[in-house]
């Protein structure tokens, strides 16, 4: 990783609380700061994949005014980009062009993955759904101007407190400033978990419901809640509460005075299908009449849609078009902030963390669809921070690049190749590893198995299908299918990688046998971070993709248990192609289900519990082994350990 000489601001959390109030002096004295050309002979090129108006013409505006130039791609589609080129590779052609970048980038974590690669400051102007940090800055700065002060007003959030990047970013900034927040969601779009999480653990916000009706005047259902510094309540975060609860609770919190109101437009560009279901607030006469809101101002980072009407343009309270008028003063002082800084060679004081990047060729992924570390892979390496303080002790993988958060499962040695479930007891343990670069963390056991770890510590192993019995589930199934499957020519076998995809070409080649014609066989990859469907026999790498259009698929796995791998795959199959329908066939069926799947096709069920293991062992795979399929007990990993690494 690069030794970084100069400050980017990728997320709010760059910026501490008094680095905060100076950007703010220098606003309020942009008048001098346009005098004095502060960016005199500077360049600041604007990459913008994403459509603006706002942010992107008073960045422009903000640098002209300082006496800097800029440069643009107009279009970011009439851009190499769309002949592949990568986001590291475009931050680091255009940082050798420029004194600063502005990015906007319709990936959450794109921004942070380009300043990795950049040899200049990076702004980030908006990342998908994550993170708006300059648009914060002039939120804050509104609000300040207007009310006096930060600490202690109350704030309602309102609309799409989901996918709006402009809400995560000040609803962390208002926390540090101590201020309230009621966070009234249109239906479907609450705050990420993520996010409740986050404002939980370090700001130390407890959450509690509004009296109902007392925001009846923007949206007819009222489900705001309330999340405050103070604590009085003494409850932590919940999701439900029973109704004598509900009611303490709402006496305490009705009757709130707004300082105001924060409207956000559906964020249709981030829903797959563009809509979703119920009512959405909407600020409008109603609220105007409204006498408990007489000082209650409107914000809004705009566009605007329907959710904000026109008649509070007229009124006092409604200043969202000054609020996007202070983006020149807010953004000409922070280009001079951060131009200041890297002339004075001062870098982000460093935060201690424990940062975890797999020293396995597999290893955890972020777990929201549309990280950069997923989009694109090879910008952004799968880097996490680790946290030991969730709920009830869990461990915590939180992504650097888009802040979401994810339990871990199962953790694993590496010189040992052991693994177990984790467990708060290990903490110390897997710190250990940690600082030695040993600490392996799996999605689930089939990938430690993928890496041929074995159990921390098991009991004696019993066979409970041989080979012959193998041989003949295997036939069974093949003749199951031949009898269900009505044109064997659209038929596709898919495997789940490995031992799914040994079974798939054995019932392939028995599907050969019994009917003299070779159905395609073909493996999904559930884990790897390449090709995620790929023929069996592996042939020209120039064929086309596997077509699932219209297909029969036969999904084959060695084992089901949770049923999360076959979701997995499921979701790979879907995200491909439109098979005609999906079938499953498993070698064996452990009886246990998270996830609502049932095979179609079984080899044989063994019922068992989560303390026990059933291992297919396959003479392909296994090393001077017959066929066949065990059982055994795992021993507590705390025992099995002894608090120590092997
Ligand atoms: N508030 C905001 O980000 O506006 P633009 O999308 O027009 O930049």
């Amino acid at each position: 990783m690069k030794k970084v000489s100069w400050r980017n601001l990728i997320s709010i959390a760059d910026l501490t609380n008094d680095e905060i109030e100076q950007i703010f002096e220098l606003a309020d004295s942009a008048d001098q700061l346009k005098s004095g050309r502060a960016a005199g002979g500077r360049i600041m090129a604007t990459l913008f994949y994403e459509p603006s108006t706002r942010t992107r013409l008073s960045f422009e505006s903000a640098m002209q005014r300082l006496g800097g130039t800029v440069i643009s791609c107009s279009d970011m589609k009439a851009s190499s980009t769309v002949k592949g080129e990568t986001v590291a590779d475009t931050a680091k052609v255009v940082s050798s062009y420029a004194d600063v970048l502005v990015v906007r980038h319709y990936w959450d974590g794109a921004v942070q993955a380009m300043a990795e690669h950049a040899d200049v400051p990076v702004i980030n102007a908006g990342d998908g759904g994550h993170e708006h940090p300059t648009q914060t800055l002039c939120d804050l700065y509104t609000l300040k101007k207007e009310k006096g002060g930060l600490k202690g007003l109350t704030v309602v959030m309102c609309g799409d407190l989901k996918n709006g990047r402009t809400i995560h970013s000040l609803v962390f900034a208002l926390a540090r400033f101590e201020a309230n927040i009621v966070t009234l969601a249109a239906n479907g779009m609450e705050l990420p978990q993520y996010v409740l999480e986050r404002l939980e653990r370090e700001y130390g916000y407890s959450l509690a419901p509004v009296a109902s009706g007392d925001l009846s005047a923007v949206v007819t259902e009222t489900d705001a809640l309330y999340l405050t510094p103070k604590q009085p309540h003494q409850l932590a975060l919940f999701t439900e509460v029973d109704s004598a609860i509900q009611n303490r609770l709402s006496s305490m919190v009705s009757g709130l005075r707004y300082d105001a109101f924060y409207m956000t437009r559906k964020q249709k560009e981030r829903m797959k299908d563009g809509t979703t279901g119920g009512s959405y607030p909407t600020i409008g006469a109603g609220f105007l009449r409204e006498e408990r809101f007489k000082n209650t101002v409107v914000m809004h980072p705009l566009p605007r849609v329907d959710e904000l009407s026109p008649e509070v343009d007229k009124d006092r309270r409604g200043i969202y078009f000054k609020q996007a008028a202070y983006g020149v003063p807010i953004r000409m002082a922070l280009l001079k902030f951060l131009f200041d800084q890297r002339a004075s060679g001062i870098v982000a004081a460093k935060k201690s963390r424990s940062r975890y990047e797999s020293p396995e060729r597999l290893g955890p992924q972020c777990a929201n669809p549309n990280c950069v570390t997923l989009t694109e892979p090879s910008s952004a390496r799968k880097r996490f921070d680790l946290l030991f303080t969730g709920v009830g002790g869990a461990l915590i993988l939180r992504c650097v690049y888009c802040d979401h958060r994810f339990k871990v499962q199962l953790v694993g040695h590496v010189k040992s190749k052991r693994y177990c479930a984790y467990d708060a007891a290990l903490a110390d343990t897997i710190k250990a590893w940690l600082k030695k670069n040993e600490l392996a963390i799996f999605n689930s056991i089939k990938e430690a198995e993928e890496l041929a770890y074995e159990p921390y510590k098991s009991g004696p192993q019993r066979t409970v299908m041989d080979e012959i019995e193998i041989q003949s589930a295997v036939q069974e199934m093949s003749r199951q299918i031949v009898r269900d499957c009505n044109d064997l020519d659209r038929l596709l076998i898919l495997g789940i990688r490995t031992k799914g995809s040994l079974l798939a070409q054995r019932i392939g080649a028995e599907l050969e046998r019994q009917q003299k014609r070779k159905p395609e066989v073909g493996e999904i990859e559930i884990y790897g971070s390449g090709e995620e469907l790929r023929r069996i026999p592996p042939g020209d790498p120039e064929a086309s993709p596997i077509n699932l259009k219209d297909r029969t698929i036969i999904l084959v796995d060695d084992v089901i248990y949770t049923g999360r791998t076959v979701k997995s795959a499921l979701t790979i199959i879907f995200r491909s192609g439109r098979p005609q329908s999906v079938r499953l066939a498993v070698l064996v069926d452990r009886g246990h289900r998270e996830v609502p799947v049932k095979p179609n096709y079984v080899g044989k069920s063994i019922p068992s519990s989560e303390r026990e293991r059933v291992r297919v062992k396959l003479r392909e795979a296994e090393y001077d082994e017959k066929d066949k399929v065990v059982i055994y007990s795992l021993i507590s990993p705390v025992e099995g350990l002894e608090g120590k690494p092997r």
